[in-house]
C-alpha cells in the first residue's frame, strides 16, 4: 500500500537482510521512513497506536526470536549538518537513519576528533545513544550534546541533554524508564577541532606500537581500531552476529576480591563505581569458545560473540545463550546480562 506519495507499507516483509544475525524472519508490515515528516505522518495516521510496532535501525543489536507480528519502521532518514562552531568544538547534527561508521569516517576525514575510537561499530546514528555505544576506551556520552525525539503517544518533539539521557555502561534512559516511549529523530554530537587522541585502552596502544606509530593522529587511531576489530570480530556479512551478546559484568570491589581469590587470572577493568569483569574471559575459560549448538555457536576468536553459522533461528541462539549463562553461573556465581535486544 502506498501512503504519503512514496512511502509504502509492505506486507509479510523479510527482515533477513535487516538484522546482522541474519535470522530469517518476517514482519507482518514494514515501512521505511526517510524524513521526520514521514515519521510524523505515521504518527498522525495512528500507526504507532494500531497494534505493535518496532523501530529498526541497522538491526545490529537485535535478536528476532520469531516473526514480528506488527509494523517494523525502518529508519532511513539521512543528512548531517554543522549547527555550531565555537572555535573549540563543532556541533554536528545527524539524522537518525545515517550510518554510524560513515559518520565517523566523515568526521575523521574532516579532522574533527572524538569518534575515532568508535570506528566500525555497525548500525545507525539514531541508535547510538540507546545503549551509549562504546569501544576502545571511549563512550558516545563523552561527545554527546543532545538528541531530538518524538514522544509517540503525544506527538511532541522533545530535546534531551546528555544528563537527561542518563548514560551508563551500555545503558541510557531509553533502555530503562523511557523504553519504547520515544523515537529518536536526530543526534547532535560535540567534536573537537583540536583533537586529543585517547589511546589508553591496552589493545589500542599495543596496536599503534605494532603499526610503528608514536604520535598518533585521529586517522591512525581509526586505522588501529579497525585492524583490531577486523581480527577479533566476525563480519556480519560473512557470519551473522550482533557483536557482544552479553554485557561485561560490573560488580563491587568487595565482591570482586572474593572472585579474584578463586580465579587470580581473571581479566577485568577498574571502573569508577566498581570492577568490570571481562565476560568474554569468563565464557572462554568455561570452555565455550568455538563451541556449536546446532547452527548457533560461540565465535572462535571472541567468546562474547554468538554467531549464526547459517540457518540458525532466534530460538537456537537463545538456547545457546541460556546454556552459557547457566555454565557461567555454576562456575563463577556470576549472572550474565544480555546486551542484545531480544524481540
Ligand atoms: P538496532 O539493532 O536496529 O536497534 C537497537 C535498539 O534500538 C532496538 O531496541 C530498536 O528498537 C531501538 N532503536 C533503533 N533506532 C531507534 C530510534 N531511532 N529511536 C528509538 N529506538 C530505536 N556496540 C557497542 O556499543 N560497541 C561495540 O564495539 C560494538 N561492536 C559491534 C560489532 C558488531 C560486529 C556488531 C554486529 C554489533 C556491535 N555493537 C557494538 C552493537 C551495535 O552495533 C550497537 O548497539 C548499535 O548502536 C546498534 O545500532 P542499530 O542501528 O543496528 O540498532
Ligand atoms: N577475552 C578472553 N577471551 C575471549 C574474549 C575476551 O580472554 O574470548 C579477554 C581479552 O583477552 C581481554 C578482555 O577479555 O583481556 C577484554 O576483551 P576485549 O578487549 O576483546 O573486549 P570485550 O570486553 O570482550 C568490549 C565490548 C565491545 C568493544 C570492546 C572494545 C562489551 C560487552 N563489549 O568487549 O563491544 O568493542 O570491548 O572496547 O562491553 C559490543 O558491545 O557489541 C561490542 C563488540
Amino acid at each position: 500500500m502506498t501512503i504519503r506519495g512514496r512511502m509504502q507499507i509492505l506486507d509479510n516483509y523479510s527482515l533477513k537482510r535487516l538484522n546482522t544475525f541474519n535470522i530469517d524472519v518476517r514482519a507482518k508490515k514494514f515501512t521505511a521512513v526517510r524524513s521526520n515528516e514521514d515519521v510524523l505522518y505515521l504518527r498522525e495516521k495512528g500507526y504507532f497506536e494500531k497494534g505493535s510496532h518496532l523501530i529498526l535501525g541497522g538491526g545490529s543489536n537485535i535478536l528476532f526470536s520469531t516473526d514480528y507480528d506488527g509494523l517494523v519502521v525502518y529508519m532511513d532518514s539521512r543528512g548531517r549538518e554543522v549547527v555550531e562552531n565555537d572555535g573549540e568544538s563543532l556541533y554536528l547534527k545527524i539524522m537518525a537513519g545515517e550510518d554510524w561508521d560513515e559518520t565517523v569516517e566523515h568526521c575523521v576525514s574532516m579532522g574533527w576528533g572524538g569518534l575515532e575510537n568508535l570506528s566500525m561499530i555497525p548500525g545507525k546514528a539514531g541508535s547510538s545513544p540507546i545503549q551509549n555505544i562504546g569501544a576502545y576506551g571511549v563512550e558516545l556520552s563523552e561527545h554527546f550534546h543532545s538528541l531530538e525525539a518524538l514522544e509517540k503517544s503525544t506527538g511532541k518533539i522533545r530535546t534531551f541533554s546528555g544528563e537527561e539521557c542518563r548514560f551508563g555502561y551500555r545503558d541510557s534512559v531509553f533502555k530503562q524508564g523511557e523504553k519504547g516511549r520515544y523515537l529518536i529523530l536526530s543526534v547532535t554530537l560535540r567534536l573537537d577541532l583540536t583533537p586529543e587522541v585517547r589511546t589508553h585502552y591496552l589493545a589500542l596502544s599495543r596496536e599503534l606500537s605494532e603499526m610503528g606509530v608514536t604520535n598518533p593522529s585521529i586517522a591512525a587511531v581509526r586505522v588501529a581500531v579497525m585492524r583490531i576489530r577486523g581480527r577479533k570480530l566476525p563480519d556480519p556479512k560473512v557470519l551473522g552476529n550482533a557483536g557482544s551478546f552479553f554485557k561485561n559484568t560490573v560488580i563491587s570491589r568487595e565482591d570482586f576480591s572474593i572472585i579474584r581469590e578463586k580465579f587470580p587470572e581473571i581479566k577485568y577493568f577498574e571502573e569508577a563505581g566498581g570492577v568490570k569483569i571481562a565476560a568474554g574471559w569468563l565464557i572462554d575459560k568455561a570452555g565455550w569458545k568455538g563451541k556449536r549448538k546446532g547452527n548457533a555457536g560461540v565465535h572462535q576468536d571472541q567468546a562474547l560473540v554468538i554467531v549464526n553459522h547459517g540457518g540458525a533461528t532466534g530460538s537456537d541462539v537463545l538456547g545457546l545463550a541460556a546454556d552459557i549463562k547457566e555454565s557461567v553461573m555454576d562456575i563463577y556465581g556470576i549472572e550474565l546480562q544480555e546486551e542484545v535486544n531480544i524481540i
